[in-house]
């Protein structure tokens, strides 16, 4: 059996480094193009992806600004067509930490809780928190946008759709037979609804 990223579109944040380039190699060995959104330049992404012979579009994005995470997702449309995974890495890390509490707060770190700056501390809410739900609410609304489209032009004529199979199709009961909200994937008729 083929992987389950084989011909599929990701869009990853922060995919210029770290765990964002992890995974985009990763999902370009298991066979998906991606889609990557960073602040910093990803075109070293985008080697290591078309070395695998998959495709890769580097966009420059700020994940705390709404009109780039728009923007991205818009780019990877432009470019695939869809989008089927996405992946919100961009982050920052400055939180303090809990080992050597005292000979850090007494040397001045920056990063201890004692000494942390409040515009600091914003700035990581607006990367790690604000950025993500505005990255993610991207993609939810093209991935529901794409499910919409694909229920329409696989749904039956209205005239020929029994009572039965008009309840079922709106209430989907069952997803696992019906549809499947994890994957936005649609069959009609549901399996075994004959
Ligand atoms: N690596 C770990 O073991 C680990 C563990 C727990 C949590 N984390 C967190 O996960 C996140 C990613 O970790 P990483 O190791 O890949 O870090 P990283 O620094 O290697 O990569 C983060 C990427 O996000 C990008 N980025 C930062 N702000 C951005 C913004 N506003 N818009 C777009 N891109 C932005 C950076 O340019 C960078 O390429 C960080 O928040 C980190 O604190 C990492």
């Amino acid at each position: 059996m083929g992987s389950a990223l084989e011909g599929k579109v990701a869009v990853i944040t922060g995919g210029a480094s770290g765990i964002g380039r992890a995974t985009a190699v990763r999902f370009a060995q298991e066979g998906a193009d991606i889609v990557l959104g960073d602040l910093a330049d990803g075109t070293e992404t985008v080697r290591l992806v078309e070395k695998l012979e998959r495709q890769a579009v580097f966009v420059r994005t700020d994940t705390t600004r709404e009109a780039d995470c728009n923007a991205l997702v818009a780019a990877a449309v432009a470019e695939f067509g869809r989008v089927d995974v996405g992946v919100a890495s961009a982050g920052i890390a400055t939180a303090a930490g809990m080992s050597n509490v005292e000979t850090r707060a007494a040397g001045g770190d920056a990063t201890h809780v004692v000494n942390i700056d409040t515009d600091a501390f914003r700035k990581v809410l607006d990367v790690n928190v604000l950025g993500v739900m505005m990255t993610d609410r991207a993609l939810a609304r093209q991935m529901l946008a794409q499910a919409a489209a694909a229920r329409s032009s696989t749904s039956p004529p209205a005239q020929r759709r029994s009572p039965s199979r008009a309840r079922r199709r709106t209430a989907c009961p069952r997803p696992a037979s019906g549809c499947s909200p994890r994957s936005w994937r649609w069959s009609w008729p549901p399996p075994g609804s004959g």
